[in-house]
């Protein structure tokens, strides 16, 4: 410290000698931060939980033929969400997200979704433990995977889209005492399991599902009394394979669902990349205002652009 400038060294030991007071104020700091966050979190989970009610009690009415597809999350969820909408539809990859044909039960909650516009047969997906599940007339479909395999998976799902900063091991600790988004996988996989056997429950497990895609898809047919002609078959296989869903990640991914929701249209970012956009979709007075204001600020620095007629000559995307 002896070798900083002078200023510096003032400077450095006054910021030493304020410690006892700069550690009082962080100290009162952190225990209001965890004031108005305890706060914000109890508050939310009483939204949360008049939601749910909400959800449960009055704006959900059973059909015979509804389908609630569950998993504990990193499962298999959305593999079986795009087997059943393959079964129950022409199979036509012209939905923005799998959601739109096939909602997540508790979101619904949320995004205000009417779910008797939908047609019967609805799928739902959903996360909720058995306890909490509505148990009616209808058919239910668990997927429980390998709870080692869905806590790597689910590490991963932190990272990439709950902005998770821990290593594996404090997520896997978590994880193991349950301290993760819908709880324990444990207590999850084992009170669905004990419903296995009743006639309107099919448990099956994805490491059965990657073994044997098309006996497991047979099951499903079974449980829910579609009528799959059997030419469909190969099609459908191929369209639940991974690398087809690879392919369309996009309209599986959970950020694209968020996106949707909030009224965003993911599939725009990388647009057209054409040069002469502006030009067709500005009107005759845009384009005065705009020439107006570029002539005043940037011609006289001799920074110009090619306009389309240019372009078309060239190539469009300046390489
Ligand atoms: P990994 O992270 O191990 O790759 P969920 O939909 O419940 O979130 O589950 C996600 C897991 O299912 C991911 O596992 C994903 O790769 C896997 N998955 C999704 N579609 C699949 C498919 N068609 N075949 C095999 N696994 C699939």
């Amino acid at each position: 410290m002896k070798d900083l400038p002078r200023g510096l060294l003032i400077k450095a030991r006054i910021w030493r000698a304020l410690f006892p007071l700069r550690w009082v104020l962080s100290a009162q700091l952190w225990v209001i931060g965890r004031v108005v966050q305890g706060c914000s979190v109890a508050l939310f989970g009483i939204h949360v939980a008049i939601d749910f009610v909400r959800l449960m009690c009055l704006d959900y009415t059973a059909r015979p033929d509804d389908v609630f597809l569950v998993t504990y999350p990193r499962s298999g969820t959305t593999w079986l969400q795009m087997i059943m909408y393959q079964l129950t539809t022409d199979g036509s990859m012209d939905f923005q997200h799998i959601a739109e044909v096939c909602p997540w039960f508790e979101r619904v909650a949320m995004n205000r979704r009417n779910l008797d516009a939908m047609p019967s047969p609805r799928i739902f997906k959903s996360h909720l433990p058995h306890i909490w599940i509505p148990k009616r007339r209808c058919r239910y479909i668990y997927v429980a995977r390998n709870g080692m395999d869905v806590a790597v998976s689910f590490y991963g799902f932190h990272k990439s889209h709950l902005r998770y900063r821990g290593t594996f091991e404090q997520f896997f600790n978590r994880f193991m005492r349950g301290w993760v988004v819908w709880g324990s996988w444990f207590y999850h996989v084992s009170r669905w399991w004990r419903y296995r056997n009743q006639p309107n429950v099919l448990f099956l497990k994805y490491e059965d599902m990657i073994a044997d895609l098309e006996g497991c898809v047979r099951r499903i047919i079974a449980l829910c009394e579609l009528d799959v002609a059997e030419e469909r078959m190969p099609e459908i296989l191929r369209r639940c394979s991974f690398e087809f869903m690879k392919e369309h990640e996009e309209k599986f991914d959970f950020a694209t669902e968020v996106m949707l929701e909030k009224g965003f249209t993911p599939d725009t970012f990388i647009r057209g990349g054409r040069v002469g956009d502006g030009a067709d979709r500005l009107d005759d007075e845009q384009t005065a205002r705009f020439q107006s204001k570029y002539k005043r600020c940037v011609a006289g620095i001799g920074l110009t652009f090619e306009d389309a007629a240019d372009a078309s000559t060239g190539d469009a995307h300046g390489k």
